[in-house]
């Protein structure tokens, strides 16, 4: 499930008074609401606007949903496919053909309270229709006020502009990593990272944000034991090709470990270093990147590969292929281990574009910690 719809299926779980405010009103096809305008209702009609069809109205109202929420490219892509927004995407009935030059834009009843926006990177719009001039940039739990709702779903401000119902709740959405750390012992769940990234527990595994986690923090169940995953094998066999092409060479000294190898792993550091310092270099048992089955050490396990020409090559391009360097330089304090060279994580090209790109480790774009309970 992407994070958008995510964010969203969260809200609706934790806040289920907010459906009831939320609901799509049976006002919210243009046709009903200017029809119905009521002596509690106003009706908005911006007739210096240029003619446009119901249709578009009407197929603007539909795209609500993934252009208000710009948080990644991969959700601003992608149209949410929950309950709420199917209703949105019904086609209009009968009044295709029909200009809106004699329809009000919207209606509005009166409403007031304080309500919290429940997701990342919106924004309050001058009208309340999809599309409008954006007014206003809003982050994950700030607080608005309201004065009215809009039979085009929107809630009108205080300071005279609109934000989609979709993305205000009636409580804050707060995870704190205590929670999390709660979590991680029990069974299923769905919440947020504080970096309000979908992080989600099925069957003993935790995802972010689509991700597979192994770290510190969080652990993969014993018996969980997939082997290479055929994506992470294709891409670095991409990765190898592209790499020969330009007269170097890579091959894997080290692809999936399972729970038991890394055991025995492990305590082959302890025994040489002792728990303080293996800690800092090698995974316990359960939490080993490797038993993710997305995870390849390539060429040499020495901090001098960072050096070499392939080790400055790989830096350069393994997120074209969809990797990460998962234990980048300088970042022990939230990966939980020392720069790894070698270590390269397959998260899919697009992520390994923007993690890559940020210039922070894992744990930190998504807001997660590693640390051992
Ligand atoms: N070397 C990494 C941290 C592992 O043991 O999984
Ligand atoms: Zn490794």
């Amino acid at each position: 499930m992407r994070r958008d719809q995510l964010v969203k299926t969260l809200a609706l779980c934790l806040l289920p008074a907010m459906l009831t405010a939320c609901a799509p009103s049976e006002g919210s096809n243009l046709s009903d609401g200017s029809s119905e305008a009521t002596a509690e209702n106003i009706s908005y009609t911006d007739t210096a606007e240029p003619q446009e069809s119901v249709t578009s109205s009407a197929e603007g109202t539909t795209l609500a949903n993934s252009e208000e929420a710009e948080n990644t490219s991969d959700s601003a892509t992608d149209a949410p496919q929950d309950s709420t927004a199917a209703s949105k995407t019904e086609p209009p009935e009968i009044e295709i053909t029909t200009t809106k030059s004699n329809i009000p834009e919207w209606t509005e009843t009166p409403a007031s309270g304080e309500l919290y926006v429940n997701t990342d990177n919106i924004y309050s719009r001058i009208k309340a229709v999809q599309g409008s001039e954006k007014v206003k940039r809003y982050s994950l739990n700030d607080k608005v006020t309201v004065v009215a709702k809009t039979d085009t779903d929107y809630y009108k401000l205080d300071d005279g502009t609109f934000i989609h119902c979709d993305y205000l709740s009636e409580s804050e959405v707060v995870v704190s990593t205590e929670t999390q750390n709660e979590e991680n012992s029990g069974g299923d769940y769905t919440a947020l990272t504080p970096n309000g990234y979908v992080i989600e527990r099925i069957d003993g595994i935790t995802y972010v944000d689509g991700i597979m986690i192994a770290n510190k923090t969080y652990t993969l169940p014993k018996d969980y034991d997939p082997g290479i995953k055929p994506e992470a094998a294709e891409a670095l066999d991409e990765l190898q090709h592209a790499a020969a092409a330009e007269g170097l060479s890579f091959f894997i000294v080290s692809g999936y470990r399972s729970y038991a190898t890394q055991e025995s792993v492990y305590a082959g550091w302890v025994a040489r270093d002792g728990v303080e310092q293996a800690d800092t270099y090698s995974s316990r048992p359960g939490h080993s990147d490797h038993q993710t089955g997305y995870t390849f050490d390539l060429n040499s396990l020495d901090d001098s590969f960072a050096d070499t020409k392939e080790g400055i090559w790989l830096a350069e391009h393994c997120a074209d292929f969809g990797f990460i360097i998962r234990y980048p330089k300088g970042k022990e304090m939230y990966t939980g281990y020392v720069y790894e060279p070698w270590h390269i994580r397959f998260v899919g090209k697009e992520k390994a574009r923007l993690i890559t790109d940020s210039g922070l480790s894992l744990e930190e774009y998504y807001g997660i910690t590693s640390v051992y309970e």
